[in-house]
């Protein structure tokens, strides 16, 4: 064995193989330098791959890369044996240590074979980038269906309380308004009747004449038929009022309708009143309507209806905010709009103007606009995105324009926003006046 070894690592009786160059200074060093740099070449590429593979744990067929720095170590190892036996012909160690490079380079195409098809299988980088993309919009998608959820879920909860209330009100509603005529009848039968006591029976007791300028009866008989109309004013007003709630629910209906546009925008700014009116820190808000000659309109009357009290409501809240902050509420120069429209907003009130007309014989246009703050080109580009706000916690969630976005697309239309920095804000909704079906 001893024996063996010695002639295995023995140079014996071969000729070095700088013989075979007739030592050539120039051709042995060209062999040297060539040799030895692609060694230097070869022991690096593993420590490169080594390192690539530490760092990346999650490669997929890892040893395959490992046996290529092998199969990468032992080509090396050949070439520096290439210059050792310039001098010392130890051909047997050389002749080995090919062998064992042809045997781990066998290995590595056989390893290979069952590797490729596996390899091309996995997702290109251009697959992967298609994937995500789908992803970011199945995840884009789904923000939008649980905005429209929770908006939804806010609405018919606004919906079911106001249809409530306007059941509750409606019946005593009713019941005054309904008996106000014949209260009104028998009053003035009893007027009459006292009349003609007094006509027929002049009043000569005393406690009688007495009790009579007590109460001051011709005030009586003049203010009482007064009264009467008033209150049939103000139940008139509370019936207007119960019908423009019951207009605003809709309840159950999400069926497309033919609809008055016009009389959605006025039961919304029937529910809104309140916010309009003056308040400590803002005048009251001056609703201007410039309604053109509108027919019916083809729509989900219930979600029109959403729109229009998100875009009101938001102007009403610039309003306020602009009343409190940016303090001029009324730019003069204004987006798009005519000059009278200009000379008007001069006045140094908050205003909301809506305007409607019809384009193109089967569209319709709505526009609201506010005089208001308005906005940065930075907040104009978000608006309609899911939960943006710029309202502090607890006062806006940030779901109205981009619930209102969706609503008016689905109708096949378009939503438009024109804003700047103390220009006001004008929302434009443009619909067909009669769906397309898909
Ligand atoms: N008329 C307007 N003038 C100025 N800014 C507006 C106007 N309308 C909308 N905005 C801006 O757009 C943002 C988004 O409005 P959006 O109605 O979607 O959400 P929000 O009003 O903040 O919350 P909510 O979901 O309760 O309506 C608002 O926070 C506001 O900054
Ligand atoms: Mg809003």
């Amino acid at each position: 064995m001893l024996q063996f070894l010695q002639s295995f690592f023995s140079d014996g009786s071969f000729i070095p193989h700088g013989h075979c160059y007739l030592w050539k200074p120039w051709l042995v060093w060209m062999h040297i330098a060539s040799d030895s740099l692609i060694a230097l070449v070869y022991y690096s590429i593993p420590i490169t791959l080594v390192y690539f593979v530490k760092k990346r744990e999650d490669l997929p067929f890892k040893w395959i890369v490992l046996l290529f720095g092998a199969f990468i170590v032992s080509c090396g190892t050949t070439h520096l044996m290439d210059v050792w036996t310039l001098w010392h012909p130890t051909y047997w160690v050389s002749a080995f240590l090919k062998v064992i490079t042809a045997l781990i380079s066998l290995s590595t195409a056989i390893a290979l074979l069952p590797v490729i098809p596996k390899a091309i299988a996995l997702p290109s980088p251009a697959q992967l980038e298609a994937a995500n993309c789908q992803l970011r919009l199945a995840l884009k998608e789904l923000a939008n269906t649980q905005a429209q959820l929770i908006q939804t879920e806010k609405m018919s909860s606004l919906g079911q309380l106001v249809a409530g209330i306007a059941h509750e009100i409606n019946n005593p509603a009713n019941f005054i308004y309904g008996n106000i005529a014949p209260t009104h009848e028998y009053v003035q039968d009893l007027f009459t009747l006292i009349s003609l006591y007094e006509k027929y029976y002049p009043c000569t007791i005393g406690e009688i004449r007495t009790y009579a300028e007590e109460i001051d009866l011709d005030f009586i008989k003049a203010d009482l038929p007064k009264i009467l109309s008033s209150i049939k004013m103000g139940s008139d007003r509370i019936r207007k009022i119960v019908l423009s709630l019951r207009n605003f629910s809709r309840l159950g209906e999400t069926e497309i309708k033919e609809v008055d546009l016009h009389e959605g925008i006025n039961s919304t700014l029937v529910i809104l009143q309140n916010r309009l009116k003056a308040k400590t820190n803002c005048p009251a808000i001056e609703v201007i309507k410039e309604y053109g000659n509108l027919p019916k309109v083809e729509c989900y009357a219930a979600q029109m209806n959403q729109v229009f009290m998100n875009i009101l409501n938001n102007a009403i809240d610039t309003l306020e905010e602009s009343m409190v902050s940016c303090k001029v509420a009324i730019p003069v120069k204004t987006l798009g709009v005519s000059s009278k429209k200009n000379n008007r907003q001069q006045n140094g009130k908050p205003q909301i103007r809506i305007s409607t007309q019809v384009v193109d014989n089967n569209q319709v246009i709505i526009r609201f606009y506010d005089n208001g703050c308005g906005m940065t080109e930075e907040v104009k580009q978000k608006i309609f995105d899911p939960f943006f706000t710029t309202k502090p916690v607890g006062f806006g969630v940030g779901l109205g324009m981009s619930i209102s976005y969706q609503i008016i697309d689905k109708h096949g239309g378009q939503l438009k926003c024109i804003s700047a920095p103390l220009q006001g804000t004008e929302f434009i909704i443009q619909i067909p006046i009669n769906l397309k079906y898909d």
